[in-house]
């Protein structure tokens, strides 16, 4: 499947600012919050509502909902819990699940440590959220780790994207949608996204 690129102006300023290696972790981590925000709303574009009635202070009224326990959330640790700020936001009784995985930096595998869901997410919509797609790896594992636990229904959500990350996980995973704010250039030798954000852990949690 391919990828959709969010596009809007405010989206390219944030991006801008969170790019800059002079942006310090407080603002960091508003930004990343913000413009998962805004990838969260595009997501979600096709999410099933139904009819309440509200009182509004003139009048009684119909208006829509969405039912909040259809989706769970799955950051890859540890960058992804950086976006669970802007998801919840959004779905304050969003369910979070968790994927520990992190790249060997030698041979750029990613490395599973941790796994823990929510119960049902074979009958949930489920998002993964990590803020880079670089090779591809973590979310690939990611999502064969969830369908290998029943998942039938992903999106994965980045914030900035590899064509190489892009075109792997749509070859291993044609069935999930990917969402993202950029795609750059390409990988460096060392597989970081060019010309990326530098590190996106380290720059969330500051321990470079
Ligand atoms: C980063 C990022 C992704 C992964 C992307 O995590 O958050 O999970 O790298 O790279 P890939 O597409 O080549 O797999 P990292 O392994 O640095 O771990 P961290 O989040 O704990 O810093
Ligand atoms: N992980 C990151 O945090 N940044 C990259 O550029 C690639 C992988």
């Amino acid at each position: 499947m391919e990828p959709i690129k969010v596009e809007h102006p405010l989206l390219e300023h944030k991006l801008a600012i969170l790019r800059n290696k002079e942006t310090g972790t407080k603002e960091f981590r508003e930004l990343i919050s913000e413009i998962t925000l805004f990838l969260c709303y595009e997501a979600m574009k096709d999410a099933k509502t139904y009819e309440v009635e509200v009182e509004t202070p003139i009048t009684k009224t119909k208006a829509h909902m969405i039912n909040e326990d259809d989706y769970i959330f799955v950051p890859i640790l540890r960058a992804g819990t950086g976006m669970i700020d802007g998801i919840v936001k959004m779905i304050p009784n969003a369910k979070i699940g968790h994927i520990g995985l992190y790249r060997d930096e030698e041979t750029v595998k990613p490395v599973r440590y941790y796994y823990k869901m929510p119960k049902g997410i074979d009958k949930k919509k489920i998002i993964v959220i990590d803020p880079m797609l670089a090779t591809g790896g973590s979310g690939i594992d990611a999502i064969t780790l969830l369908k290998e636990d029943g998942a039938k229904d992903i999106k994965f959500l980045s914030i900035i994207a590899a064509p190489e990350g892009l075109k792997k996980i749509s070859e291993a995973h044609p069935d999930v949608q990917v969402y993202c704010a950029a795609i750059d250039e390409g990988l460096n030798s060392a597989s970081y996204i060019v010309p990326g954000l530098g590190d996106a852990g380290d720059r969330i949690f500051g321990t470079k």
